[in-house]
């Protein structure tokens, strides 16, 4: 009886716990041997107050640039989602090593759901962070007013979105973007594009959908003869198909894919005869481009995307960072300023093939791109903002070791007596059936050194999806302080906007008087009172 009366205690006991799991259990503690990290530095007190203390001083030094930035270039990472950061700066160079863009001043926390879905594409993502306004996941350049594949809706202008590049290019900017996708997928189509169906970047893909190309327009055709595309200074990527008909090849000897029979390339040399405009599809044109002599360039690297960085045949394709460094060459020109957007798009292809090795080095590139920006503009003049569109599933997880693979296993054995990877999906096609006996895939017989090899995931699906977490936004250069706190992902361009004096808002730096340049008639105005003053003193 006594016996049972203090089992009753005991159970009650530690029912009472709100976990029943011990904090030993729960939480880790140094495994295997305890091994020091770096035993001259980060184990003193010091090491680690001297750097807090010279990032405080930072912050309390830091003065608001004010001045209007001619020049704006937003930086779009695809699917770069907040642990991808991470992971990358491990796989670069540590876990304190730091990407290029996270050493700007300022940030804020975007939120990314699109206005029908909690889980947003590209698509209804460019539509804000180019346009300011949300939109339905899978259309692009519309308002949530167009419904998905809704042809009619789309071909009605007052449902369209203008993005900063049209904003920009009104004021008499040059305009121009980057990306390592197809020219006419959705995050470029977001400069330039209206579309119901993001996929419709071909008149094929309009027909296949059983739709009538003639009324509502594929983005290929958008981009060579519509308002914003025609204009652009500056288009490079991969997507030559969608561009050439059906039986006509391209510079690789690829295959056309329109059914309208228009090549679009010559289209588009035909409408810049007068101009200095290059088309190139190859490395070596690009490197040869004399900004001085060039004022449009219709660069097509590719059939279709631009092969993974670290599987790019390096005499033909450029990197992201050379088409950049090409782009504000040329874009520099314009006494009036420009507006650039670059897009490291196979960030989130590697993801949604659960390579997570791929998608990592599109990362450090995409980091690279933007060091070479930073190098080449000034803070004085030129904002730049660096974001991602949405997240994906990829977790880091497990007590790795500092220092430990971030592509490799995590160190120890799960419950189950198997290794698993620091690295794992929620979803996605790096699923592995059990064996037959039920236990879980032995990861120890993989080739984790491969760079296609495909990370875990819970359930199977033939593409990992993109995660509905918020995203980053890094800025630099004037008016940057303004990207605080959490925002609606929209807000970005108004922000770019007021600090460039574009957009149709009237909130801008400009139409606040704040801090605008001082002009020519100021100046002679105080000349002007002093003289008036002086002599005024003179004969008192
Ligand atoms: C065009 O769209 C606007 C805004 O959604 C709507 O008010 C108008 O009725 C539409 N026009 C036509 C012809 O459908
Ligand atoms: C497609 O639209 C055009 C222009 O409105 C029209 O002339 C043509 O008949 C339509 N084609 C089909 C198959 O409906
Ligand atoms: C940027 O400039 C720094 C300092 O000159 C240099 O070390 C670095 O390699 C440059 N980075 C790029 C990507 O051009
Ligand atoms: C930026 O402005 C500051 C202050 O006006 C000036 O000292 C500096 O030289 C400028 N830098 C560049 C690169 O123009
Ligand atoms: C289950 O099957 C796998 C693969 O066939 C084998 O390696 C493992 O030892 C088996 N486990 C048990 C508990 O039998
Ligand atoms: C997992 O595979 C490795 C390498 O083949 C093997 O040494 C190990 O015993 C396996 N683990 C289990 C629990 O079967
Ligand atoms: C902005 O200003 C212009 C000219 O003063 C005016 O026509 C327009 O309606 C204003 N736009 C907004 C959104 O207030
Ligand atoms: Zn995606």
């Amino acid at each position: 009886m006594l016996k049972f009366v203090i089992l009753s205690i005991c159970c009650l006991l530690t029912e009472a716990r709100p976990d029943h799991l011990s904090d030993r259990v729960m939480h880790p503690h140094p495994k295997k041997s305890f091994e020091k990290y770096n035993s001259n530095e980060e184990n003193t007190a010091d090491f680690w107050k001297t750097n807090a203390i010279k990032t405080l001083k930072q912050a309390v030094a830091a003065e608001h640039n004010t001045n209007v930035a001619k020049n704006v270039i937003l930086f779009m990472g695809d699917g770069m989602s907040i642990p991808t950061l991470a992971a990358t700066r491990v796989y670069m160079g540590g876990e304190n090593f730091e990407l290029s863009f996270e050493k700007f001043p300022y940030t804020a926390v975007s939120k990314t759901y699109c206005v029908n879905y909690q889980v947003a594409d590209s698509a209804c993502t460019a539509t804000a962070y180019l346009g300011g306004v949300k939109a339905n996941l899978g259309t692009v350049g519309v308002t949530a007013s167009v419904d998905w594949e809704d042809c009619n809706a789309m071909t009605n202008t007052s449902n369209n979105v203008d993005s900063i590049a049209q904003w920009a290019q009104v004021k008499g900017k040059s305009t121009g973007f980057v990306t390592t996708a197809r020219v006419t997928h959705a995050s470029p189509a977001g400069v330039f594009g209206h579309s119901a169906q993001r996929d419709w970047e071909t008149d094929t893909d309009i027909i296949n959908d059983g739709k009538n190309a003639s009324v509502c327009t594929d983005l290929a055709t958008q981009l060579v003869t519509e308002d914003v595309g025609k204009n652009l200074n500056v288009i490079m990527g991969g997507g030559r198909y969608a561009f050439l008909p059906k039986g006509t090849k391209g510079d690789e000897d690829d295959e056309g894919y329109r059914s309208d029979g228009v090549n679009l390339i010559e289209k588009w040399k035909e409408l810049k005869e007068s101009e200095q405009a290059e088309y190139i599809w190859n490395r070596e044109q690009l490197l040869a481009l004399k900004p001085e002599e060039t004022d449009y360039v219709l660069g097509l690297f590719e059939s279709d995307h631009c092969p993974f960085h670290l599987e790019r045949d390096e005499a033909l394709d450029p990197t992201l960072t050379e088409m950049t460094e090409a782009a504000i060459n040329i874009l520099s020109k314009n006494s009036e300023g420009y507006f650039l957007f670059v897009e490291g798009a196979r960030i989130d292809m590697g993801h949604h093939q659960a390579m997570a090795h791929l998608a990592l080095e599109e990362t450090a590139e995409f980091s690279r791109a933007i060091e070479r920006a930073v190098n080449i503009t000034s803070e004085n003049d030129t904002l730049i903002v660096v974001t991602a569109d949405h997240a994906h599933t990829m977790s880091i997880s497990g007590y790795p070791f500092r220092g430990n693979d971030i592509l490799g296993t995590e160190g120890e054995a799960a419950d189950d007596g198997l290794p698993f990877t620091t690295i794992n999906y929620a979803n996605g096609p790096g699923y592995q059936q059990p064996s037959k006996n039920g236990s879980r895939h032995n990861i120890s017989e993989d080739d984790l050194s491969n760079i296609e090899y495909r990370f875990s995931a819970i359930f199977p699906l033939d593409s990992e999806t993109h995660g509905g977490d918020d995203v980053l936004v890094f800025a630099k250069g004037p008016w940057a302080h303004l990207f605080r706190g959490v925002i609606e992902q929209n807000v970005i361009p108004h922000i770019m906007g007021y600090a460039s004096c574009l957009g149709d808002s009237n909130v801008t730096a400009c139409d606040d008087n704040n801090d605008v340049p001082v002009s020519a008639g100021t100046v002679f105005t105080s000349i002007y009172v002093f003289v008036v003053l002086a002599l005024g003193c003179l004969f008192i």
